[in-house]
């Protein structure tokens, strides 16, 4: 069974967390373009959704779905992303399509995140496959690479890629996070940080795992 088959059975399976007459909290990434297109088949069931990058909402739109704006709602039920790694403890590494700051801030506005993910993102210390996400002003790139080096780090600078808020990635490598809440504050404590990869504080509640054997829902 492909990588996408197994986010697919991820995402249809996310479809259970879905109230009718709410408003649904949408991540990013190419297992949340899966559960976009399964959420169309409840277009006319939900109220809409919140997405957490523009894109998203792009494909939401395409679905048919209403999107709203994050200052228009003040909770939400679910929120529903994917993940580039996911400890046992529901901790996350996020960022690598770059949408990190707003995917912290719609999951905040949940009370649940329900993560979708593949087998291959399960780990049990984050930063194990993959590099820390960091966004940055662009004017404090490199004092904050120098304060990411001092922290253990190996930073490097996401060529070509501004998010959708105007600023820049410094991807983390030689990382490895063995106390999760407190990085993800040390990190966002550094000026000119507008946030970093790690979701501890806001972790995930639920986790769907796409598997050959069907999805496997870890609570
Ligand atoms: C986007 O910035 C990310 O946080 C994604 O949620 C994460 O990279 C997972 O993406 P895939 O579903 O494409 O693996």
């Amino acid at each position: 069974m492909t990588q996408l088959e197994m986010k697919k059975i991820a995402a249809q399976a996310a479809l259970k967390f879905v109230q009718p007459d709410t408003i649904v909290g949408v991540g990013s990434g190419s297992t949340v373009n899966c559960f976009i297109e399964a959420l169309g088949s409840m277009r006319d069931q939900i109220k809409g959704a919140v997405a957490a990058s523009k894109h998203s909402e792009e494909l939401l739109r395409k679905q048919g779905i209403e999107v709203f704006n994050a200052n228009e709602v003040s909770s939400l039920d679910v929120y529903i992303d994917g993940a580039d790694e996911i400890t046992p403890q529901g901790y996350m590494i996020k960022g690598g399509g770059a949408a990190l700051t707003r995917e912290k801030i719609v999951s905040s506005l949940a009370k649940k995140f329900i993560c979708i993910v593949d087998s291959s993102k399960q780990v049990d210390v984050l930063g194990s496959t993959f590099a820390l996400p960091v966004e940055v002003i662009p004017m404090a790139r490199s004092y904050v690479a120098r304060q990411l080096v001092a922290l253990g780090g190996s930073p490097e600078y996401r060529e070509n890629v501004v998010t959708d808020n105007g600023n820049v990635i410094l991807d983390v490598y030689n990382f490895k996070i063995l106390e999760p809440l407190k990085m993800e504050h040390t990190i966002n404590n550094i000026a000119g940080v507008v946030t970093n990869g790690i979701f501890a504080q806001r972790y995930a509640n639920v986790t769907i795992v796409g598997t050959p054997e069907g999805a496997k829902i870890l609570e």
